[in-house]
């Protein structure tokens, strides 16, 4: 795939996930990790982190005692990653095209990133990728926003900081089944910038942002835009955003030569709800018999002649 053809829509956000979404992203898949699939590996195993993003994650597996890559399409999310993770190795590359030798224990894939991938078609590439790097007895694990997952929300979470604030919401088409997510940033305007004032002798924007951020951001994250400084300026980014529903998803895996595939609800037990609105995959590269029969002709002779 060309560099054209590369996922780079994240490049605008880097600095804003590397500070904010990349933490949460890590206190919440770390434990899935650990109950999911992490025991199931060897010892110093070799894990890709496919769409690592900015390597919080990745280090924390490195320091874990694991030999990682990381691979993702944008080179901002990868400067931060380097910085994050200076002893992994990174590369900049296509979920949908990538090619390594079959030498990884594990593949994972978080927070949604295969969300981004707006074609079934295009999801069973990226499986096969996965596929073809995996030892035989690998494993994939990764999570993914399924049928129930998006909706017509304008604010449904944000921050409000000393130097900027944020706010994410989102749309979704039911006819299309696909949606997005916008992210909207306010940052002071250089030109407007109050510094020379003197200072009140409260500091109001602090007690602002501290209820806000403590207590408003999870009953009424909207309110964010009466607390931002109105000279702040805003820019906005939009993600396209596909959702799959499980049965799809177990099918394209099988297709492409996964056996077996355990699905799980965000507290790791098994999903059984058509409600639940993400999952959790793992899917294993069971011994295949006929490429091991094909690495070892003299046994095919044996075979032949039963
Ligand atoms: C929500 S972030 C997740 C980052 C990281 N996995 C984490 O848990 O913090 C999604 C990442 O997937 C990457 N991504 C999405 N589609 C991609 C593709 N087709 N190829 C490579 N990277 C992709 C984006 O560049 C972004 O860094």
């Amino acid at each position: 795939m060309s560099s054209e053809n590369r996922y780079t829509d994240y490049d605008p956000w880097a600095w804003l996930y590397n500070e904010s979404e990349a933490h949460l992203a890590c206190r919440r898949f770390m434990p899935s990790l650990k109950k999911l699939l992490l025991p199931h590996l060897p010892k110093g195993a070799e894990i890709l982190d496919l769409c690592c993003g900015t390597g919080q994650l990745t280090q924390q597996l490195l320091s874990g005692g694991y030999r990682v890559i990381g691979l993702d399409g944008s080179e901002k999310m990868l400067h931060y990653a380097r910085e994050n993770a200076p002893n992994c190795q990174f590369i900049l590359g296509d979920a949908r095209s990538f090619e390594f030798p079959s030498t990884f224990d594990a593949v994972i894939c978080t927070d949604s990133a295969l969300n981004h991938i707006m074609s079934l078609e295009e999801l069973k590439s990226v499986f096969r990728n996965v596929y073809n790097v995996l030892k035989e007895d690998g494993l994939f694990f990764f999570d993914l926003g399924l049928g129930k997952r998006y909706s017509n929300i304008p604010v449904n979470d944000g921050e409000l900081k000393n130097e900027y604030a944020w706010t994410v919401g989102e749309t979704y088409n039911s006819e299309e089944k696909t949606g997005t997510f916008t992210i909207t940033i306010f940052q002071p305007s250089p030109e407007k910038t109050n510094e020379n004032l003197p200072k009140p002798s409260f500091d109001l924007p602090a007690i602002k942002r501290s209820i806000y951020n403590n207590f408003l951001r999870f009953v009424k994250p909207a309110t964010l835009l009466q607390l931002v400084d109105k000279n702040w300026h805003s820019s906005k980014i939009t993600f396209s955003v596909k959702p799959y529903s499980k049965a799809e998803v177990e099918a394209a895996l099988k297709e492409v030569g996964f056996t077996s595939v355990k699905v799980y609800n965000f507290r790791c037990k098994s999903a059984a709800s058509k409600e639940d609105k993400y999952a959790y995959f793992v899917a294993e590269k069971l011994h295949n018999e006929l490429s091991f029969l094909e690495s070892r002709p003299e046994l095919i002779g044996v075979n032949n002649k039963i």
